[in-house]
């Protein structure tokens, strides 16, 4: 379970599949008594604990994910860190589990990112940074109680390409039964939702070679299974409104930002599925979040099999000139908004 050196792979081919690479120092804390503990950093490995704990049988666990960049003079900014912070603490209070202090949770981040630096890796890759908070308490009887403890870590891993296509265009399944989540734990990230969205994931990835789904119940645009789901076209972005069925995105309310700065009206509301079948013949679709960027569309596939392309089939214009302004923020070759990074 020891970490592996980090290689800083050349050609694409060799490059390890995403988060399957632990950075060699994690930070820990527990919450005991109704207070959290000091934190410590360990080095990355197995931890200690009963097979009871709430977390593994009652699913009181959430997460984060974001990324630190190592810029071109050698600096590691972590980017938008104060959102992760704020979203992890917006999923404790939806799953009566302790938020952690956010100082404290910033200063875990930090600590870590700054032992690891000599981990990062090059632009295009990143560290890949992953709190996690779980119900422990060695109680199976807690199916209607809130976790008695906690435990909260902070993991780090170099990344290199989500999307193992790079930027080819995604194939996109149309589910339109099917919510993502429960209701109102959409806003939530916690590991149930993703486990939710498996099967109907895995069959479409079966059925229709889908590289994801996005999920329409009720005629309605929700998100994909782990990225917010955009429309583009020359002078517009339309997106669902923010509500408790999705994910409040970071990357989705950078690109939001950035946007009208760049031509781009944004419409935040609901999207129907007949006005997104609508749109994509001639505009874009592009799914955001800090693992896809901001990756394009090609088609769309439908519950039978029926496909429709989105624009030419091709990543769009819009859609490229949208992911380039945000990498070249992530990686320190444009000034952000201010506060939107952190130099460790
Ligand atoms: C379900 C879901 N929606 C949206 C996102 C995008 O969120 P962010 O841009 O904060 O990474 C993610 C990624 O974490 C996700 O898992």
């Amino acid at each position: 379970m020891n970490a592996r050196a980090m290689p800083q792979p050349a050609a694409a081919t060799t490059r390890p599949a995403f988060g399957t690479v632990l950075a060699s120092t994690m930070a820990v804390a527990s919450w005991r008594d109704g207070k959290w503990s000091a934190h410590e950093l360990r080095k990355y490995g197995p931890i200690e604990l009963s097979p009871a704990i709430h977390g593994l049988h009652y699913g009181s666990t959430c997460f984060e994910g974001f990324k630190a960049y190592r810029w071109a003079d050698g600096s590691i900014n972590i980017f938008r860190m104060d959102r992760h912070v704020a979203r992890m603490r917006q999923s404790a209070r939806g799953l009566c589990l302790p938020q952690p202090d956010a100082a404290q949770l910033t200063a875990m981040i930090t600590q870590v990112v700054d032992r690891v630096r000599d981990e990062v890796p090059e632009a295009p890759g990143a560290l890949y940074l992953r709190p996690m908070l779980f119900g422990t308490g060695a109680s199976i009887g807690g199916a209607t109680s809130p976790a008695t403890e906690a435990m909260l870590i902070v993991l780090a891993s170099p990344v290199w390409d989500y999307f193992t296509k790079g930027p080819k265009p995604l194939r996109i399944y149309v589910e339109e039964q099917i919510s993502r989540t429960a209701t109102l734990m959409g806003m939530i990230k916690t590991g149930g939702n993703y486990a939710a969205a498996l099967a109907p994931t895995v069959q479409a990835r079966q059925q229709h070679q889908a590289d994801q789904v996005v999920f329409c119940p009720g005629g309605q645009v929700q998100e994909t299974g782990a990225a917010n789901f955009l429309l583009i076209r020359d002078g517009r972005i339309l997106t669902r409104a923010l509500d408790p069925t999705i994910l409040h995105g970071v990357t989705r309310d950078s690109l939001l930002t950035i946007a009208p700065d760049m031509g781009l009206e944004v419409e935040e509301r609901i999207v129907t599925t007949d006005e997104m079948f609508e749109w994509v013949k001639d505009g874009e679709a592009a799914l955001c979040g800090t693992a896809a960027v901001l990756s394009g569309v090609g088609t769309l596939v439908r519950s039978g099999g029926r496909e429709y392309k989105v624009g030419s089939g091709e990543v769009g214009p819009n859609t490229r000139r949208l992911r380039a302004a945000l990498v070249a923020m992530q990686q320190g070759e444009v000034p952000t908004p201010a506060g939107w990074t952190t130099r460790v």
